[in-house]
C-alpha cells in the first residue's frame, strides 16, 4: 500500500465522524501507519504501535509549538512537556486525583445529577447536551477546585471561548482573537484566585498547588496558571462527549439499555466498554524527535504523528470481536485515557462522573429514545454528539 495514498480516510468528514468504526478497521487492516496526503501527519492506528509511541516519549514528544494555539501563552502543564520534568509535576498532581480522593466527590456528583434530572424529567424531552451532559462535568470541576457553583456560567463561557470560538463568529481571524482574549481572561481569573488563596489559605486544589514543592521550591505563579488552564480544557468537554455518546448509543440500542436498567451493577463495565467503543479523544498528537521506524514505516525527525486511540481500541490484535459492544467483556485494556507518562490525570474522576450520571439517569429515566424525525449530530476531533434530542414518557 502506498503510504501517501490519496484515498485517505477523513476522520473529520461528518459521515465518518458519525460512525468511524468501519474506517478505523480499514486503517488497521490496510494502512496501519500512513502518511496523510499533502504533508499531513502520520496516522498510527494499530494498538501495539499506538501503545509503543505513547510509552516512548523520548522519540514521540508532546512538546510542540503548534499545540500552543489554544489561547495559551506557555505550554500547558503537564500535557505539553516531556519527562523528566513532566514526571515531577505528575508526582505533585497524582495524589490529588487518586481514586480515593475522587470518591469523596461522589455524594456531590450524585446530588448534582439528581437536581439536573429534577429540572427536566416532567418535560418528557430534552436536548441532552444542554440540559445534562454539559453542566454536570463543569459542576464536578468546580467541586474539584473548591469553587462556588455560581461560577458555572462563567466557566462554560470560558471553555467554549477556547474550544469553539467559531460558535460566536464565522471569521477565522475573529475566532483567533476570541481565543486569545478568552485565554487572558482565564489567566486573570486564576491569578485572582491565587491571590485570594494566598491571603486566606484553604484546603482545596489551589491550596495544594500553592503548598506543593518541586525540588525544594514552591511552584511559580506561572506554573500554577499553566496547570489550571489545562484542567479547565481537559476535564469538561471530554466527559460531556463521553456522556453524550453513551446515551446516544443506549437510546439506539434499547435491549442493551434494558440490561443495564435491570442490573445496574453492570454500569461500571458498560462505561468501560463504551469508552472503548466511542473513544471520545479520537487521537493524540506527538512530534517525532529523532528518525525512527514504526510499523515498518520510516518517520523523520520533525514529523507530526497522530496516535489514533479510537482505532487502536478496535484492533482485533488486542480485542476479541472488537466490533461487538459487549458489556460483559472480560479483559478490556482500552486506551481511551491514553497510556504511558501522559495517561489521563483525571481518569478516576471521569469514570466516577460517568458511572454516577448513568446510574442516576437510568434510575429516573429508564426508557428513552431519540426524538422521532431527528438525528444526533456527531463531530470529529473530539468525538461528541453535538445535538442529542431525547424523549421519554413523563
Ligand atoms: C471521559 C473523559 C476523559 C477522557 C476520554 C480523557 C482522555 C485523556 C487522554 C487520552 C489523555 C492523554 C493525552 C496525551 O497522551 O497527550 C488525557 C490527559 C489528561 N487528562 Fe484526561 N480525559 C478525560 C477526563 C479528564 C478529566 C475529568 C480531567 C480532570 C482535570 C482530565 C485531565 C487530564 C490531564 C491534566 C491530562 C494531561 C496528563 C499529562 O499530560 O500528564 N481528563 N486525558
Amino acid at each position: 500500500m502506498d503510504q501517501s495514498d490519496g484515498d485517505a480516510i477523513n476522520l473529520f468528514d461528518p459521515a465518518v465522524a458519525a460512525c468511524p468504526h468501519a474506517s478505523y478497521q480499514r486503517l488497521i487492516q490496510e494502512q496501519p501507519v500512513m502518511r496523510a496526503p499533502l504533508g499531513g501527519a502520520v496516522l498510527v492506528s494499530r494498538y501495539e504501535d499506538v501503545l509503543f509511541a505513547l510509552r516512548t516519549p523520548e522519540t514521540f514528544s508532546s512538546e510542540m509549538s503548534e499545540q500552543m494555539a489554544l489561547g495559551t501563552e506557555r505550554p500547558m502543564i503537564p500535557q505539553q512537556i516531556d519527562p523528566p520534568d513532566q514526571t515531577r509535576y505528575r508526582k505533585i498532581l497524582d495524589p490529588h486525583f487518586s481514586r480515593k480522593r475522587m470518591a469523596s466527590l461522589e455524594p456531590m456528583l450524585r446530588k448534582d445529577s439528581q437536581v439536573l434530572i429534577d429540572r427536566l424529567i416532567d418535560q418528557g424531552e430534552c436536548e441532552f447536551n444542554r440540559s445534562f451532559a454539559i453542566p454536570l462535568p463543569c459542576q464536578a470541576f468546580l467541586h474539584l477546585m473548591g469553587l462556588p457553583s455560581e461560577e458555572l456560567g462563567l466557566f462554560l463561557e470560558l471553555k467554549d471561548g477556547i474550544i469553539r470560538p467559531h460558535m460566536q463568529t464565522s471569521d477565522p481571524e475573529e475566532a483567533l482573537r476570541i481565543r486569545a482574549q478568552t485565554g487572558k481572561r482565564i489567566y486573570a481569573y486564576f491569578e485572582d484566585l491565587i491571590e485570594k488563596r494566598r491571603r486566606s489559605p484553604q484546603d482545596d486544589m489551589m491550596g495544594h498547588l500553592l503548598g506543593a514543592e518541586l525540588g525544594g521550591e514552591r511552584l511559580s505563579q506561572n506554573e500554577i496558571l499553566d496547570i489550571c488552564f489545562l484542567f479547565l480544557l481537559a476535564g469538561l468537554d471530554t466527559v460531556t462527549a463521553a456522556l453524550g455518546c453513551n446515551i446516544a448509543y443506549l437510546a439506539a440500542n434499547p435491549e442493551q439499555r434494558g440490561t443495564l436498567v435491570g442490573d445496574p451493577s453492570q454500569i461500571g463495565s458498560a462505561v468501560e466498554e463504551l469508552l472503548r467503543w466511542e473513544t471520545p479523544v479520537v487521537a493524540v498528537p506527538r512530534v517525532v524527535k529523532k528518525d525512527c521506524e514504526l510499523g515498518g514505516v520510516e518517520i523523520k525527525a520533525g514529523e507530526m504523528v497522530m496516535l489514533l486511540l479510537g482505532a487502536a481500541n478496535l484492533d482485533p490484535g488486542e480485542f476479541e470481536t472488537p466490533e461487538a459492544v459487549d458489556f460483559a467483556r472480560g479483559r478490556n485494556r482500552q486506551i481511551a485515557f491514553g497510556s504511558g507518562p501522559h495517561r489521563c490525570l483525571g481518569s478516576h474522576l471521569a469514570r466516577l462522573e460517568l458511572t454516577v450520571a448513568m446510574q442516576e439517569w437510568h434510575k429516573r429515566i429508564p426508557d428513552y429514545a431519540l426524538k422521532p424525525g431527528e438525528s444526533p449530530i456527531y463531530s470529529g476531533g473530539i468525538r461528541e454528539v453535538q445535538y442529542l434530542p431525547l424523549v421519554w414518557s413523563s
